[in-house]
């Protein structure tokens, strides 16, 4: 008989692509859905085949959450950190898939990315375990740039500056740096074509971001014409809470005996879709250039290694040129004069697939096979 599963969270950023994937490669026909809002009560879920309800159930009713075998929630932590904890205390034992951060760390869930960790996540189902969480986003895309170096355990350490994209921060970023945009052409449309110095045009811009600043709601400095060297809130140790993720959530997913350190800055830039990373990389031994490109590009079939030239990397490495591709291109990559065993290397993937959606797409599938 085919399983049932709830969807919580599907008309958000990570949601839609979601069920945006499933649809695409008809994952549908596999169980039964049932979709949830904790907004639109009377809203119509989406037109799925094996959809089972013609209204949009409460997300918040226990009695009809604990009738499903599966429930994947992309809605955040804060739904995560209400609900989850009372369908385990009155018993439910189905299986609970989640895209946000905060079961991650918990000694009972596995962190899925199965190109890396398949066979923790296939010995994780044969333990019990119920509870599969997607990883932070530029975790999950770095594992996928450089899995070859992990695997053959040639890493001593990473460090990494990020420039994550606004819909990293959910529907409501992307949006805000929309509005910003609409604004600022507002402002400049007048003077078009440009007809004023280039010094006054800058001082419009500028000016018309500035005023912008006093009206907003979501972030605190307007991203367009910008960045945010801050992502998430402080640890007691000066990292935001996305950099600390770096390491430790790495280390959970490759399982490692030896801790691998990894830290850098995390950036906001404004950027609709698509994570990229500028690595510096520690190796344990000298290898050479090719040998780098070759082990990364036989990890996994979503490797692209871009050579180091400028035609190349201007047309492939860039976050329009990945939006809505699973492609992983990594290029710039180079000896750094530090010394021979120290690499560069620059990566971009949509973290809205690899970063988020994919990794949950394809446990759910992994589940409803095991099951
Ligand atoms: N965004 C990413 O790149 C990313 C990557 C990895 C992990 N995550 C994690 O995944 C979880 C969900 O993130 P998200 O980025 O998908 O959040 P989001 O876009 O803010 O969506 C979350 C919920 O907000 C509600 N919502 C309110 N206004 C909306 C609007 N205008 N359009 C769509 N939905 C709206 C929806 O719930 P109702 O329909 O119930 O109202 C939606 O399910 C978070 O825990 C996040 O940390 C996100």
């Amino acid at each position: 008989m085919k399983k049932l599963v709830g969807f919580v969270g599907w008309r958000g950023m990570v949601g839609s692509v979601l069920l945006d994937s499933l649809q695409k490669n008809n994952d549908f026909v596999g169980f039964h859905s049932v979709f949830f809002t904790t907004s639109q009560f009377y809203g119509i879920p989406p037109q799925v085949t094996n959809n089972t309800s013609e209204r949009l159930e409460d997300a918040y009713n226990i009695e009809c959450l604990i009738t499903l075998d599966i429930i994947i929630s992309c809605q955040g932590e804060k739904y995560t950190t209400q609900i989850y904890s009372k369908l385990r205390t009155i018993g439910w034992k189905g299986y609970w898939i989640d895209a946000s951060s905060c079961l991650r760390m918990h000694q009972d869930s596995i962190i899925v990315l199965d190109p890396v960790n398949l066979k923790s996540i296939q010995l994780g189902i044969e333990k019990g375990i119920k509870t599969f969480v997607g990883g932070n986003c530029t975790v999950s895309l770095m594992l996928m740039a450089l899995g070859g170096l992990f695997k053959s355990h040639l890493i001593d350490w990473i460090s990494v500056s990020t420039y994550q994209s606004v819909s990293g921060s959910g529907s409501r970023g992307m949006l805000d740096l929309i509005k910003q945009i609409e604004y600022v052409y507002k402002n400049i449309s007048p003077h078009l074509p440009l007809s004023k110095s280039i010094l006054s045009i800058e001082k419009i811009f500028t000016e018309s971001l500035n005023d912008m600043y006093l009206s907003k709601d979501n972030l605190k400095t307007p991203l367009l014409g910008n960045l945010i060297p801050w992502i998430d809130i402080l640890m007691n140790n000066g990292q935001t809470k996305e950099e600390w993720k770096g390491s430790a959530e790495t280390n959970k997913i490759l399982n490692s005996k030896k801790n691998i350190l990894i830290d850098g800055t995390c950036v906001r830039v404004p950027v609709l879709r698509c994570h990229s990373q500028s690595f510096t990389v520690k190796l344990n031994r000298d290898i050479s250039v090719r040998e780098f490109e070759l082990l990364i590009s036989s990890h996994n079939p979503w490797v692209k290694v871009i050579d180091n030239n400028f035609d190349s990397t201007v047309d492939q490495l860039n976050p329009l040129r990945v939006s809505g591709t699973l492609d992983i291109p990594v290029g710039r990559i180079k000896k750094l004069n530090i010394g021979k065993k120290y690499f560069s290397a620059f990566s971009v993937g949509d973290q809205l697939l690899w970063g988020a959606a994919e990794p949950l797409r394809r446990i759910l599938n992994i589940l409803i096979k095991s099951l």
